[in-house]
């Protein structure tokens, strides 16, 4: 019903139950319009109502049916397959029995949906290969069947002239394992006749029509319908609507599926073509006037009787008196009832022995089930002549129809008494009148008709209609042309009866009544088949009335106890019920929907638990929103009080609320869908508000992390500081406490710095003069007694003699390389990079290598100034190479062994890098124009200071050499750019990083 509430706006109403006003009217208007947009199925509650649309719709693919399995009945818009697979799980869920009810008008569309509803559940339901061939069975007998008890009638061209239930048996698990089939009165009459425009059934043409030609010739038949009396008296054999070639092919496929053998198929087929050739059978008369037959010698073959036999059982008739068996020749026309009888009851019986062996093909006898029964009956049927068939077939209708009313009205009430609501009685009609009129025992016009059957003397379809006259008089549902008013006479002939069906008027012709209802077969005729050596019509013939003496039941008490047994099966089990509409016309009426609705509409038009009204509607009252934590019944009634309900609007039962008239439920609805726009919205809101928060408070926490590292790194770094720190002074003061002994380690940087010390102030505070000689700031004692070890060394410093200038000239107008490179190292790198401390005490070397002999020889006309081992990383991907580095006048090389790998002329030589960390790592950037070059070179080197120094002073390049803070950016090749970038950690690495730059740690 959600479903149906939502898509009320869409095309028309989904749910009768929701419409306004309960007018025929308003109904048609509602089915035409959704008709109109092929949208054959509504519901009225849980009864499904179809339009047959006579044209093939998209909406029974497997895509439809997985759409439908499983789901809640009302959430999807109306479909067969919802009805099935409703049934199917309440069957599961509460281990029951059910069954679906098809009624409607013949042509009406129910063969159609019980085989929809089949074919839902081969797919549907689990199967294992086992059970796929029960299902195959299954689907594969409804051709079969049809092919024997379909015909073309003037409603329909595939009418079932048959009853048919099927029960469709699962086991616990809800898989299909077996199926049986019960029967109901096949049309026999119409193997001997057809109206025009009708034919005989299907299984016949398509024999004749799609047989294959040694088949025929076996069967002795032609491939020509109009030689066959049988075929042609409905004039129109071949109909371009029916391909009976190709419903021949399906036909002996299925039978195959449906496990009937190959002799026995051949025994089928020979049958059908028997009655062929019966009815090809011609009588003469003799000169007493008694019937002579023809020779047929095929049918005399394929029966498997003797010919004398034969004509003797079909020209004569086998009178018992006392002991003696006296022979009483036919007139022709007895004969011919005799033949057409025979046929009737061959094929009668062919036909339940096809039922007996489906069902026993598709038995099931091993696990425990629960069934879901279809039953698919001939529809309602008003022809302009209506014979004995259509009498049953209508009474049949009735039958089911009271059925249905009692169903339903009895659910309604049970659900009203259970719900503890006061029960609204609710006009409707009632047809059990009918019923009775057709049915009673002594007083029905069965029982009559039976009276005058069995009746001594001349017994005719006139007397039997006299018979009702007396009866019947004056029942409001009988007229004849005697009982007629004026006006209604004239609509009778002298021969009819009318019936006023809940379904509309019939008007019955009596001729053929007592015949049929008598259905006789005279015992010669019988016993000749018994010997018959075609297996079949055998086994049918022996079986058919075991005992001999007593009189069969007629047809209509028959039909009518078997119906009294299906009354009983069906109403001990559950109802899904569903009904077909052939024309949307006045047939609404006669298939009692207005009548349903108006029982499900009698007091409330909705009904819901508690619990699932709540959950739907609870957004709608802020005391009930986002949950109710009481009883679903005290929630539903807070919330329909802030709604506004009416007092008289709505009852509360036990579990469910009742709502009688649809707008509340509407003006509800349309509340819901405001509201769950607003409630979206509000949701929408919070969800991005408590999304930014979360963002906001990883960055919080990203941020607290960073920090406490930096902190960490910081601390640490400070560590190391004042470790060094502290070692340098305990050096110092070391070395203050050895200053007056011999040189030695602990003392020596002492001495250094007292001596750089003393001749820093020596440079500010030099004589005026080189003769002034008093003038001369005296040195400190220790260095005075250590660089001499005598007295006499102090006045050497006091003095400027020869060891002073040789002091002073040395030092400050011309220091020594050594120390004027460390000055320059100092210029460059002193207080920028972090390990230039260290190196200050390590003296510079001239070079570092020994150079291969070859790779001399190449760069031999220039002249070598410096050479020192480093470790080259390449620009694809960073790999560490161990080259040496030579410095000439001119270039850097980059030697491997003997090879010069590169030759960098200082003149592109743009810029050199090194980080202000501890590492050993220098970038030369190379200007790229130069097409000889391959880009920036990355090297690691242990002296570093060195290197550099001595590479600023040869080269001409201290102004292009930098400190970098953080990356050095490179250029890998012309336009091609990565970085090195630094840091510091654990223990020092160089290694390729993710984002594709070198990472030097220090
Ligand atoms: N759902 C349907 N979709 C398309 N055609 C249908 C549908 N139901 C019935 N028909 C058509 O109507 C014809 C008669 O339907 P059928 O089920 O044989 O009627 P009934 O059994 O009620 O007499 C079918 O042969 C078919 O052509
Ligand atoms: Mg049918």
């Amino acid at each position: 019903m959600e479903g149906a509430l939502t898509a009320r706006d869409r095309v028309g109403i989904q749910d009768f139950v929701l419409l306004d006003e309960t007018t025929e009217a308003a109904f048609l208007s509602n089915l035409n319009k959704r008709f109109s947009k092929d949208l054959i199925y509504t519901y009225i509650g849980t009864l499904l109502v179809s339009v047959n649309p006579y044209k093939e719709l998209d909406v029974y693919n497997n895509k439809q049916m997985d759409l439908y399995m499983g789901v809640n009945f009302f959430e999807l818009p109306p479909h067969i397959y919802a009805l099935a697979d409703n049934a199917y799980h309440t069957m599961l869920a509460e281990f029951n029995n059910h069954f679906i009810l098809i009624s409607g008008e013949s042509g009406a569309g129910k063969t159609e949906a019980s085989k929809k509803i089949l074919q839902y559940y081969a797919v549907s339901c689990p199967s294992t290969a086992l059970l796929n061939t029960v299902r195959d069975k299954m689907l594969m007998s409804n051709p079969v069947l049809e092919a024997f008890g379909n015909a073309k009638t003037l409603k329909n061209d595939n009418s079932s002239r048959f009853g048919k239930y099927m029960d469709i048996q699962f086991d616990s698990e809800g898989e299909a394992v077996g199926g049986h089939i019960l029967n109901y009165l096949l049309e026999k009459s119409r193997v001997v006749h057809q109206n025009h425009g009708e034919r005989n059934f299907h299984i016949f043409y398509q024999l004749v029509q799609g047989g294959e030609e040694d088949l025929l010739h076996q069967l002795g038949l032609e491939r020509d319908c109009q030689h066959y009396n049988y075929l042609t008296q409905g004039e129109c054999a071949i109909v371009a609507s029916i391909n009976d070639k190709d419903e021949w092919k399906t036909v002996k496929n299925a039978l195959q599926v449906v496990n009937i053998d190959e002799i026995n198929t051949n025994h089928l087929f020979g049958i059908v073509a028997s009655v062929l050739h019966l009815g090809n059978v011609q009588f003469d008369s003799d000169s007493k006037g008694h019937a002579l037959m023809n020779n047929n010698p095929e049918l005399r073959w394929l029966l498997g009787v003797d010919a004398h036999t034969l004509q003797e059982g079909l020209t004569y008739r086998k009178i018992e008196a006392q002991k003696d068996q006296v022979l009483s020749p036919f007139t022709i026309d007895h004969a011919i009832y005799a033949r057409d009888a025979l046929a009737k009851a061959m094929y009668g019986q062919t036909f339940t022995w096809l039922v007996n062996r489906i069902n026993e093909s598709m038995e099931n006898k091993v696990r425990r089930r629960t069934v879901i029964g279809l039953l698919d009956i001939y529809g309602f049927e008003v022809f302009y002549v209506n014979s004995f068939e259509q009498f049953c077939i209508n009474y049949c209708n009735e039958k089911l129809q009271q059925l249905f009313i009692q169903l339903t009205l009895k659910s309604e009430q049970e659900e009203y008494e259970a719900e503890d609501i006061e029960w609204e009685p609710v006009q409707f009609f009632n047809n059990k009148i009918i019923c009775d009129l057709v049915e009673e025992k002594h007083r029905g016009i069965i029982s009559i008709l039976d009276e005058e059957c069995l009746r001594p003397g001349d017994a005719t379809d006139l007397t039997f209609l006299e018979r009702l006259e007396d009866k019947m008089g004056n029942h409001p549902h009988f007229v004849t042309h005697k009982l007629a008013d004026k006006m209604t006479r004239k609509t009778l002939e002298r021969g009819d009866f009318r019936l006023l069906h809940y379904a509309g008027e019939v008007t019955y012709c009596v001729v053929g009544f007592l015949d049929k209802n008598n259905d006789l077969l005279y015992r010669n005729i019988k016993d000749l088949m018994c010997q018959s050596k075609n297996a079949i019509v055998r086994e049918c013939f022996s079986t058919m009335d075991p005992d001999n003496r007593r009189r069969p039941e007629t047809v209509a008490t028959q039909f009518k106890s078997s119906l009294l047994k299906l009354t009983e099966i069906l109403m001990a089990k559950e109802r899904f019920p569903y009904q077909d509409e052939a024309l949307i016309r006045h047939q609404v009426k006669y298939l009692g929907l207005m009548e349903h609705l108006r029982v499900r509409r009698a007091g409330f038009a909705y009904r819901r638990k508690y619990e699932d009204f709540l959950k739907r509607y609870k957004p709608l009252c802020p005391a009930t929103w986002p949950h109710w934590r009481g009883v679903p019944a005290d929630g539903v009634e807070v919330l329909i009080q802030h709604l506004g309900y009416l007092p008289n609007e709505y009852k509360m039962g036990r579990t469910k609320i009742f709502i009688r008239h649809p707008r509340t439920l509407y003006a509800t609805e349309d509340a819901y869908e405001r509201c769950k726009h607003e409630l979206a919205t509000r949701l929408q809101a919070k969800y991005k508000g408590y999304k930014a928060k979360g963002e906001f408070r990883k960055q919080k926490e990203a941020a607290t992390k960073i920090e406490t590292c930096w902190r960490g790194v910081q601390a640490r770094k400070e560590r190391e500081k004042r470790a060094w720190a502290v070692k340098v002074i305990k050096q110092f003061i070391k070395g203050y406490m050895t200053r007056g002994q011999a040189k030695i380690t602990d003392n020596s940087e002492y001495l250094a710095f007292v001596r750089q010390n003393y001749l820093n102030r020596l440079k500010d505070n030099l004589p005026k003069t080189v003769l002034d000689k008093t003038t001369w700031l005296s040195p400190p004692s220790v260095l005075t007694e250590k660089s001499t070890g005598n007295s006499h060394n102090k006045t050497c410093c006091m003095r400027p003699d020869r060891h002073v200038v040789f002091l002073y000239r040395s030092i400050f107008l011309a220091p020594s390389p050594q120390l004027q490179m460390k000055l320059i190292t100092s210029s460059l790198f002193k207080g920028k990079k972090d390990s230039y401390p260290q190196s200050v005490a390590q003296p510079f070397v001239d070079s570092r290598i020994n150079i291969n002999p070859r790779a001399l020889q190449m760069i031999r006309n220039e002249h070598i100034k410096y050479g020192v081992p480093v470790v080259k990383y390449n620009r694809n991907g960073f790999k560490p190479r161990p080259r040496q580095l030579i410095l000439t006048q001119a270039a850097a090389y980059v030697i491997d062994e003997a090879k010069i790998k590169q030759r960098v002329l200082y003149a592109f030589l743009k810029g050199i890098s090194v980080s202000n960390l501890t590492d050993g790592m220098v970038v030369f950037h190379i200007t790229c124009e130069d097409p000889k070059q391959k880009g920036d070179l990355v090297m690691q080197c242990d002296h570093l200071f060195e290197f550099l120094t001595k590479l600023g002073v040869i080269a001409n390049k201290q102004n292009v050499i930098k400190v970098v803070q953080g990356s050095i950016k490179i250029e890998i090749q012309a336009g091609k750019e990565s970085a090195v970038d630094f840091g510091t950690g654990q223990e020092p690495m160089v290694y390729k990083a993710k984002n594709g730059h070198l990472m030097v740690v220090s």
